[in-house]
């Protein structure tokens, strides 16, 4: 048997370099070696947008996103997540062996807690045990996710080792985040307030299918330090931001080439850029046709999830069938 792979992404915006690179890139290489559950994690998006004006029109998106880039409904399973209700069957059960303590010290909700003053809400508190049940749903045991999701993850390995010992079996194996690369990986934004994220404002992140111009504006505007340091200096957070994305799309000797001007306290940061935003268009341009395309064909796009909602539910509740049977209920 394959192993399982697991993973979502919110539907709280367009997709952006950080998602390609930190977690969809890692899905296309999967979904062909694995048996692989990709879904819109749209119950998620509820902790922090409680009332989304257009949530069909979110989860459009992503999806058409999800096919324009590559994933395949023949070689992965594509769904929403709203589609597999056992799914908040499962995050029940775990819910009741997720303890306060352990749940208030998880970084992202600590800091949602400090975001969002007037809305700390108890989904938000238990966002990383709807995410297990997301991944254990499905016994997944790989799980494709930026650096940000790791002590997710390990709430997720906690909950599946906790329910084991409980009901003592061997029922849910321990999921692991991956990255293709060995490190998790980490874009940074461009205000150098951190990891590129959709949160931080529309000057912060690019997005899959930015226009030209804007793509342009947004790089040009970037954040830099105050000019070239002397020979030998250090790079500061913000431009070594800058070569973080250079890594990511330009050739080794366009960024040799920079590393050197550098060196030398020679760099030309309006320079850097240029090619920064010039290579950026080349690897952004077909993407964006791409989804733009995907995004009219609404017929095509709902058959996808109806299909992928179907292999989803067929194998998640089998799972919970066999939960109800560990924990004691009967089954009819
Ligand atoms: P955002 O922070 O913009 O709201 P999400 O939390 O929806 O993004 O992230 C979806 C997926 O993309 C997750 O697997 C996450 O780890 C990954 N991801 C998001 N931002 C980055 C980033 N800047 N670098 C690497 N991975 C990222
Ligand atoms: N928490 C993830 C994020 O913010 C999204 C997510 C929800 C997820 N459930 C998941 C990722 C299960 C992997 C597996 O990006």
């Amino acid at each position: 048997m394959k192993e399982v792979v697991v993973s979502g992404i919110r539907p709280t915006g367009k997709l952006h370099l950080g998602n390609y690179f930190g977690a969809f890139k890692n899905f296309l290489i999967l979904q062909e070696q694995f048996d692989s559950y990709f879904f819109i994690a749209d119950y998620h998006s509820l902790t922090t947008h409680p009332t989304p004006g257009d949530l069909k029109g979110s989860v459009k998106r992503v999806l058409a996103e999800y096919i324009a880039l590559g994933l395949d409904p023949e070689k992965c399973t594509i769904y929403l997540q709203s589609d597999v209700p056992e799914t908040a069957e499962l995050y029940l059960f775990l819910n009741m062996n997720a303890y306060l303590g352990e749940l208030e010290r998880v970084t992202s909700f600590k800091e949602k807690a400090r975001t969002q003053p007037n809305n700390i809400n108890a989904g938000l508190l238990t966002y990383p045990v709807l995410m297990a049940a997301d991944i254990l749903l499905h016994r997944g045991v790989k799980v494709p996710v930026g650096k940000d999701q790791e002590q997710h993850l390990e709430m997720s390995r906690t909950f599946a080792n906790r329910f084991n010992r409980l009901y003592n079996c061997e029922y849910f194996p321990e999921p692991q985040a991956v990255s293709l690369g060995e490190n998790l990986i980490r874009v940074p934004g461009l205000t150098d307030s951190g990891k590129m994220s959709k949160s931080a404002g529309e000057a912060d992140s690019i997005y899959l299918n930015e226009e030209a111009s804007v793509l342009n504006k947004k790089i040009m505007r970037a954040v830099t330090d105050s000019g070239p340091q002397e020979a030998g200096a250090p790079k500061s957070s913000a431009v070594q931001n800058l070569f973080d994305l250079m890594a990511l799309v330009s050739t080794p000797e366009t960024i040799q080439f920079f590393e050197d001007q550098h060196k030398q306290g020679a760099i030309r940061y309006g320079d850097l850029k240029k090619q920064l935003a010039t290579d950026l268009e080349q690897f952004i341009a077909p993407l964006r046709d791409k989804i733009d395309t995907m995004l009219g064909n609404e017929k095509l796009l709902n058959e996808i999830a109806a299909f992928g909602a179907e292999k989803a539910r067929k194998n998640a509740q089998k799972t919970m069938r066999e939960v109800r049977e560990i924990i004691g209920f009967g089954n009819r």
